[in-house]
């Protein structure tokens, strides 16, 4: 009898499990734990409870929304260089979503050496943060005014600030996605069409994290995978809201859909092959 409770219960764990796994309305999408670790009791860290602890968190991407066009990593190569303030097993998982892009898509990371003069500095930090795409010393005017020896020979780093609270799938996919030249879902020039904001009800600084990218700045190629709304880019209440019991940002058609993804939805890996013209025969899922 105790055998069979504790079956039954073990069944019921799996189908929770299983649920919680598949996100939104892609039931084959299983989230791949890449073993972040955000500095919380494992119990309470997944998904959307790290909610409790908003407030102390940025999540945001450096966007500059006035940027004529967003340049992408030339010929897929990413370049990377994770700084000795992140943790050996973050450094890893880093690594483990790296390696799961370059399964996915044809974008490659590879460790940076002294010749690779734009490349992505992931540090430690007191925010979530990302520049959108490839930073180049070109479009700085700070670094134009230096010496041109010395700029060239020390380069442009890319950089991405990982605060410990940023250790999650979701947030860490999503500052990769801003890296690599995608912007927010919500920052599509389409989305009105999709999702409604409640701009009374955004964090303080929030107005600047929904805006939207003028079409002509985009990749070629990444709008044309349509709008999702369970893409791992899509913010939710728990990432805008001032006030969690109202709602801040919302479907469109249909209210109750749960926004947001825990990890790159199919959509996402479309839309890195898209902006870097993988061969679309190579790639699935
Ligand atoms: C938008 O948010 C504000 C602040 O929470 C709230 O007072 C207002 O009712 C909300 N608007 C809608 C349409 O729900």
């Amino acid at each position: 009898m105790a055998k069979l409770a504790c079956f039954l219960f073990l069944l019921a764990l799996g189908q929770t499990f299983a649920a919680r796994s598949s996100g939104g309305n892609s039931p084959d999408v299983v989230v791949r734990d890449f073993g972040f670790d955000s500095g919380r009791t494992s119990s309470a860290s997944r998904g959307s409870s790290i909610s409790s602890s908003r407030g102390s968190i940025w999540d945001d991407a450096d966007d500059d929304f006035s940027t004529p066009k967003i340049q992408a990593w030339p010929g897929g190569i990413v370049p990377y260089e994770i700084s000795s303030d992140i943790s050996s097993t973050n450094a890893a998982a880093l690594k483990r979503m790296f390696q799961d892009i370059s399964d996915k898509t044809c974008v490659r990371f590879v460790p940076r050496t002294r010749s690779d003069k734009n490349y992505a500095l992931i540090q430690s930090g007191n925010k979530c943060s990302a520049p959108l795409g490839m930073s180049t010393g070109s479009s700085s005017s700070k670094s134009s005014l230096l010496s041109s020896s010395s700029s060239s020979s020390t380069g442009t780093p890319s950089n991405i600030i990982l605060g410990q609270s940023c250790f999650t799938t979701t947030r860490v996919a999503r500052r990769i996605m801003n890296l690599l030249g995608i912007p927010h879902e919500t920052s599509r020039p389409d989305r009105d069409d999709f999702v409604e904001i409640n701009f009374s009800n955004l964090r303080p600084g929030y107005d600047k994290q929904v805006k939207q990218v003028a079409r002509s700045a985009w990749l070629p190629g990444v709008l044309d995978v349509p709008y999702d709304l369970q893409s791992v880019t899509q913010y939710t209440d728990d990432d805008i809201a001032a006030n969690t019991n109202n709602w801040a940002i919302r479907a469109k058609s249909r209210r109750n859909v749960q926004l947001g993804g825990d990890t790159f939805s199919s959509s996402d890996w479309a839309k890195i092959r898209k902006a870097y013209n993988c061969p679309s025969s190579s790639f699935s899922g």
